[in-house]
């Protein structure tokens, strides 16, 4: 008989979760506003809100915190941060920040002038936020398979290069602060790139004279799929197909609460030294000296352990093999999610599940509340609110796709979490007839307001 798959890792220390009744959730939901993010961490039984910066470190990781060193300028850490950076990526300047959009803030300072287009596959939000803020435009050119959710395409991240050719043709090249590739694509439902299409947007990029830029956050788990999906990798181990695919890139953003496996930090990689120089001057104002960024000594070296644990096969297999079992158990309830499963998160397709619900009471924010009602687990809105408004026509922003994300934090939960999480998603499922209202707005920020928005229930 095969061995069934087991975890390539076994739990040294545990943290108590509560369960709690539907009577104590209806109150704390309302309490909160209907905004998850308003929930306290003890009010939540399975936490799915994000994969960053709640997964578990490891022994090496924590016995690297206690090797930290603080001091200001020149610390080991800092080296062991660059050794791991330069082995891993390739990349022989790099910056620390303290997480992945403070990176974005600093580089895109030096980059993104007023008038400035970035084309890109599905900007993440605070990509998009700080390319907006500076007046600038994101420009999605993601395939069009990626808001199918029933499309089997294997890199769902990709971008369309027929698209992107034509943001190129359109403006002149110094209004093109860069190509954004975000791998995974974690919008369109932690979809990865292939390889195949990094070379392909890279060339478009040299033809055109124009950056690349990698939004690292999962570029391990992009790695993965490349490995498992596109055959001329199989044989490559994950390091060899990271380093080549930096090969490609002329910088990088990393939010490394993701795969660099740290509860905060964040860093911004270079092969030009000019734009490097530039942005140490960005990130000594808003992050604090060159050699440290905004993280601790400690904090630097339990990244540099986790970039190279976060880039071996087993943990990735086990990783993924999670997240696959949990949208595995939903495909078989018959929940609609975006297919194929994704790398860090589950996407469950809102419209698809609650027909009723009117695009104007937030699909994806209604299934949410639903699922903490049912069983205290927390996901995302990854739909309208979400998307904001137009910062020109202030109208609400319908994406194509509505999705409920449940992320899942990296060697965190078991899979019997993942088959609370699958049962309860199955009880909202079978009772979604009776799901006909959502919610209305009663305050928002102008910009970013999925995290403070007030809701009212319809
Ligand atoms: N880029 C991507 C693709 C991300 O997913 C995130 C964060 C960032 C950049 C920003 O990094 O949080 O360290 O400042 N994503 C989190 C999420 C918040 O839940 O998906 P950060």
């Amino acid at each position: 008989m095969e061995l069934p798959f087991a975890e390539s890792y076994k739990i040294k220390m545990v943290e108590t979760i509560r369960r709690s009744t539907q009577i104590e959730r209806e109150k704390w939901i309302k309490e909160a506003n209907y905004n998850l993010f308003n929930l306290k961490s003890s009010q939540v039984f399975i936490d799915l809100l994000t994969d960053s910066g709640t997964g578990a470190m490891s022994d090496k990781q924590w016995a690297a915190m206690m090797l930290g060193d603080e001091s200001y300028a020149g610390a080991s850490s800092h080296q062991n941060m660059k050794d791991a950076i330069k082995n891993i990526m390739g990349f022989d300047y790099f910056l620390p920040t303290h997480q992945g959009r403070a990176a974005e803030n600093v580089l895109f300072s030096v980059l993104v002038k007023e008038g400035d287009v970035v084309p890109g596959n599905s900007h993440f939000d605070t990509t998009k936020g700080h390319i907006e803020f500076r007046k600038a435009k994101a420009i999605d050119c993601t395939i069009d398979e990626a808001f199918d959710t029933n499309n089997l395409h294997p890199f769902k991240g990709n971008i369309d290069t027929e698209k992107l050719e034509k943001v190129l043709k359109q403006y002149p090249k110094e209004k093109i602060s860069f190509i954004v590739l975000t791998l995974t694509n974690n919008t369109a439902g932690g979809q990865p790139v292939s390889l195949a299409n990094i070379k392909e947007v890279s060339a478009l990029a040299k033809k055109y004279g124009v950056m690349l830029l990698f939004d690292s956050a999962r570029f391990a788990e992009n790695a993965y799929f490349i490995k498992t999906r596109e055959h001329a990798y199989a044989n490559y181990t994950i390091k060899e197909i990271v380093l080549e695919m930096y090969k490609y890139a002329d910088l990088a953003t990393m939010s490394s609460k993701k795969d660099a496996i740290v509860n905060m930090g964040g860093f911004i990689g270079f092969k030009n030294e000019e734009i490097f120089r530039k942005a140490c001057t960005y990130n000594i104002m808003f992050e604090g000296y060159i050699t440290y960024g905004g993280m601790s000594g400690r904090d630097m070296n339990a990244l540099a352990q986790g970039l190279d644990e976060g880039t071996e096969f087993e943990y990735l297999e086990t990783r993924i093999n999670q997240v696959t079992y949990l949208g595995n158990r939903l495909i078989e309830f018959g929940i609609p999610v975006q297919r194929p499963i994704g790398g860090h998160a589950v996407f469950v397709d809102a419209k698809k599940l609650l027909t009723h619900v009117p695009k104007e009471q937030f699909v994806a924010q209604t299934l949410g509340i639903e699922l903490y009602l049912e069983a205290g687990i927390r996901g995302v809105e990854i739909g309208t609110i979400l998307a904001d408004r137009d910062p020109v026509t202030r109208e609400n922003r319908y994406p194509n796709l509505e999705f409920l994300r449940l992320a899942i934090p990296r060697r965190t939960y078991t899979n019997n979490h993942m088959d609370v999480i699958a049962v309860a998603l199955k009880n909202v499922f079978d009772r979604r007839e009776t799901i006909k209202t959502g919610y209305k707005i009663v305050w928002e920020a102008p910009i970013m307001r999925h995290f403070t928005v007030e809701l009212k229930k319809i």
